[in-house]
């Protein structure tokens, strides 16, 4: 079932998430992990810009970051920023509802400032 507010996707709800565990879900054909980390809900693309893998749901949460599994680099759960270099993550806005998680997305934008 879709469901839509404001441009806002419902996604799941926010009891589905684990507590400093990435999950992703395909909004609107956009790759997307979601993270929880101390009760509030995170999403990034779920893309590492590095080798283009799917994988960064699966990555690891220390200090505000998560960190790819692959190769270990590491972007802001707020804005998907890295410390090293000057590329990064796309990060998207989150509304809880009534205990769902809604989800903004917008078309990839490219930040390979190598
Ligand atoms: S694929 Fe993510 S750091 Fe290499």
């Amino acid at each position: 079932m879709h469901e839509e507010f404001n441009g806002f996707e419902k996604v799941c709800k926010v009891s589905k998430l684990n507590e400093n565990e990435g999950q992703h879900f395909k909004i609107k054909s956009i790759d997307v992990a979601l993270f929880k980390v101390g009760g509030k809900v995170y999403a990034l693309n779920n893309i590492c810009p590095h080798q283009k893998a799917n994988i960064m749901h699966d990555g690891f949460i220390e200090d505000g970051f998560v960190i790819c599994p692959a190769h270990g680099w590491s972007f802001s759960l707020i804005d998907g920023k890295m410390n090293e270099i000057g590329c990064k993550l796309d990060s998207y806005e989150v509304k809880i509802i009534d205990e769902f998680v809604y989800v903004k997305v917008f078309g990839k934008k490219f930040n390979w400032n190598f």
